[in-house]
């Protein structure tokens, strides 16, 4: 579709009537506030047209020139590796503006390299990723069902934040809200647990902010522990759940309103003019060793410091204040289908790890049953690359967490991050039977 089309499109829809275009929705500091829907969609478009002539693509890195040459595209305009460059893996994914591609292309060719494309159009991939319902057919849900979430498109933080306190209003007794802080821009970190049973669980979306299954993943597990509790009887009276959908909700919002493919947090940088921390290599164990860079505007700086984010804080007290209770950390990224054991800072195990390995593969299992397809189990620093600073490793070390995963949710690269909203569903059905039959693994 042309962007002419497109806006035509946008332009007929019931929202862009003047007049029409207001949704009722819980603005992101949780009061209630009236967002214009026009501008919903406007920001959508503007998102997008950022990406006019971007291009995905898969480098084969089977020569070490290829690599080399990769190398030197790193921290440059215009480049945004989706798969970090790895000597362990065949191929590098990255995104690439119409001035780099012409560049990176005839590179690769005279050095006898080669590369696909996976995304041809990115600003296409991204209006296409995610249509969003109405504001009207919005408003006759949340008069329907009680909540505008909906499974079928990715929505804003405070859609998220409206389910959860209406799970906790409908479930009462079995679920409850809580906050584990407030982010660098003022916005709730917001999470909501269920369950009856003295053994405690964590699970979290969203640390990467443009990794977008991964928050709907995780609202798709509150549903799963609330509204079909009865049948998961079993875990709910042995274990009370902590899910948090979105730990990096300044992060995930920008990505719908500023730049579609955010990955930090939105703290500010002394002395530097870029923004953000990459919160999954911020907590402190092992912090600013492998897989991170020490260039604040590295989709990979640490931070200043360890725990430098008040996200990434947030998660510490928390998990530290439930040190003797927490059996199982899980946290939920996206893309590669992988299941991660610890360590992910180094290729050192721990000395439980055959255990980790054998809840992790029942899940692996219970995942494809459902439907799934094949998700690989392992280290990610042996599967993937080495990373530092990540919260599984530090769940596992620091907070005393026996069972310790990273998720890398759908799909292989074919949409990666903008994976479309049509697969929410099956990927909520297929990881919910993989969490549940890793906590039956452990009952
Ligand atoms: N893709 C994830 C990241 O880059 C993988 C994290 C795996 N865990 C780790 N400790 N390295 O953050
Ligand atoms: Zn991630």
């Amino acid at each position: 579709m042309g962007p002419l089309v497109s806006l035509l499109l946008l332009l007929l829809t019931p929202a862009a009537v003047p007049g029409h275009g207001q949704v009722h929705v819980q603005s992101s500091r949780g009061d209630t506030g009236l967002v214009p829907a026009l501008r919903l969609r406007t920001e959508q478009a503007d998102n997008a047209a950022q990406y006019a002539g971007y291009q995905v693509l898969r480098v084969n890195v089977d020569s070490n020139g290829t690599l080399d040459l990769l190398r030197t595209y790193e921290d440059r305009p215009g480049v945004d590796f989706w798969t970090p460059i790895s000597p362990l893996v065949p191929t590098v994914d990255v995104m690439v503006s119409p001035d780099v591609r012409s560049e990176l292309t005839r590179r690769l060719k005279d050095s006898g390299g080669s590369y696909g494309v996976n995304i041809g159009n990115v600003q296409d991939a991204i209006v296409r990723q995610n249509p969003i319902p109405s504001p009207f057919y919005l408003e006759l849900l949340e008069g329907r069902q009680g909540y505008q979430l909906t499974w079928k498109a990715y929505h804003r933080l405070a859609v998220h934040h409206q389910y959860m306190d209406y799970v906790e209003h409908e479930y009462r007794g079995l679920c409850s809200t809580f906050s584990i802080g407030i982010s660098t821009e003022g916005r709730n970190v917001k999470g909501i647990r269920c369950g009856l049973g003295e053994r405690e669980i964590w699970i979290d979306g969203g640390i990467h902010a443009r990794e977008w299954i991964s928050p709907a993943v995780v609202s798709y597990l509150v549903k799963d522990f609330s509204a079909t509790s009865y049948k998961e009887q079993d875990i709910l009276k042995a274990f009370t759940i902590y899910m948090i959908p979105v730990l990096n909700p300044d992060g995930y919002e920008y990505t719908h309103t500023g730049r579609r493919m955010w990955r930090k947090t939105r703290s500010r940088t002394p002395g530097s003019s870029c923004v953000g921390a990459d919160p999954n290599r911020n907590f402190g164990y092992h912090w600013g060793e492998a897989g991170t860079s020490t260039n604040p505007c590295s989709d990979v700086y640490p931070g200043s410091r360890p725990f430098s984010e008040p996200e990434t804080r947030g998660v510490r007290d928390f998990l530290l204040q439930h040190k003797n209770k927490m059996e199982m950390y899980i946290s939920f990224h996206s893309y590669s289908q992988m299941l991660f054991v610890p360590y992910g800072h180094g290729t050192e195990r721990p000395s439980d790890y055959d255990e980790l390995l054998r809840v992790a593969q029942k899940g692996a299992a219970a995942l494809q049953a459902a439907g799934g397809p094949a998700f690989r189990v392992g280290q990610a620093s042996r599967l993937l690359y080495a990373a530092s600073g990540g919260s599984d490793d530090w769940a596992k070390a620091k907070a005393n967490i026996k069972y310790s995963f990273t998720f890398e949710l759908r799909d292989k690269g074919f949409n990666g991050f903008l994976l479309p909203s049509s697969l929410i569903e099956q990927s909520g059905r297929e990881t919910a039977a993989a969490v549940k039959a890793m906590i039956r693994a452990i009952l």
